[in-house]
């Protein structure tokens, strides 16, 4: 049991570390751009699972702040893929209820892109399902020096006081701030590492590592680290529930 209250319950907000494109592609010998959009075909079949898993926020990293240094052509043909990705998919997202938002910097990207991205926030805005985070330009860093930006200009302008800046206000000028912090973070491809995802979210996430390659993730590789995790006592640095007489 070992959570408590003896109530097994999954995670509210999963966030997935989508990795292993490329070398699923080159196992097969196929061009990494066959590997990418396996990956987006995946995407697809896991934000339906997540919805009917009763996940109510799903964050997925799709292009990092440093994916730029990809080679030119690498870069294209994902930006490329995620604006086809967006406009195929808005309509059935929509249909089934799922707001969509993104986050990460959209300074860099083409303007098809960006219209792409701020149609589908403005056209799934009043929706009340899953809420589909998706991080592209993201950076974790990128974000937390965004944010210090801001209170400092604030601070400057007079209409903050620096002594009033704690971890609620601080975080609530970070880009999922419209969400509960990550419970589960997932990262396929057998990397454990961040990679500069969700760094100031993730300070309590339960992180689930897998060898399992993004295009052959689905249904039940989910269902898998959604049960991991309800196995987790989570803590958050007080003692197990019922050790407090030790
Ligand atoms: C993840 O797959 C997709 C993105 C980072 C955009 P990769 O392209 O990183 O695949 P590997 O890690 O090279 O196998
Ligand atoms: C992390 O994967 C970024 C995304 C999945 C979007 P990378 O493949 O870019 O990470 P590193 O370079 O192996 O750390
Ligand atoms: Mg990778």
């Amino acid at each position: 049991m070992g959570r408590g209250d003896g109530q097994i319950s999954g995670p509210r907000h999963v966030a997935i570390i989508m990795d292993g494109n490329g070398r699923w592609a080159r196992a097969r010998g196929l061009p990494r751009a066959a590997g990418h959009r396996r990956g987006a075909r995946v995407a697809h079949e896991i934000v339906e699972v997540a919805s009917k898993a009763g996940v109510e926020a799903l964050t997925l990293y799709a292009f990092s702040s440093e994916n730029w240094r990809r080679p030119a052509h690498e870069v294209r043909l994902l930006l490329n893929l995620l604006r086809r990705t967006i406009k195929k998919e808005l309509a059935a997202l929509h249909a089934n209820n799922v707001r969509m938002d993104f986050v990460g910097s959209r300074s860099r990207f083409p303007e098809g892109l960006i219209q792409e991205m701020q149609r589908s926030e403005a056209h799934t805005a009043a929706n009340d399902g899953l809420r589909l985070n998706i991080a592209v330009d993201y950076g974790g860093r990128w974000d937390v020096v965004r944010q210090a930006r801001e209170l400092a200009r604030q601070a400057r302008s007079g209409t903050l006081d620096p002594d009033g800046i704690d971890e609620s206000v601080f975080g609530a000028g970070l880009s999922l701030a419209h969400c509960s912090a990550p419970d589960l973070l997932i990262r396929t491809g057998g990397e454990s590492r961040l990679s500069n995802f969700l760094l100031w979210e993730a300070a309590y996430s339960e992180l689930y590592f897998t060898d399992v390659l993004w295009p052959d993730f689905h249904a039940d590789t989910l269902h898998a680290a959604i049960d991991w995790f309800t196995r987790r006592e989570r803590r958050f640095g007080n003692v197990a529930a019922g050790a407090s007489h030790a």
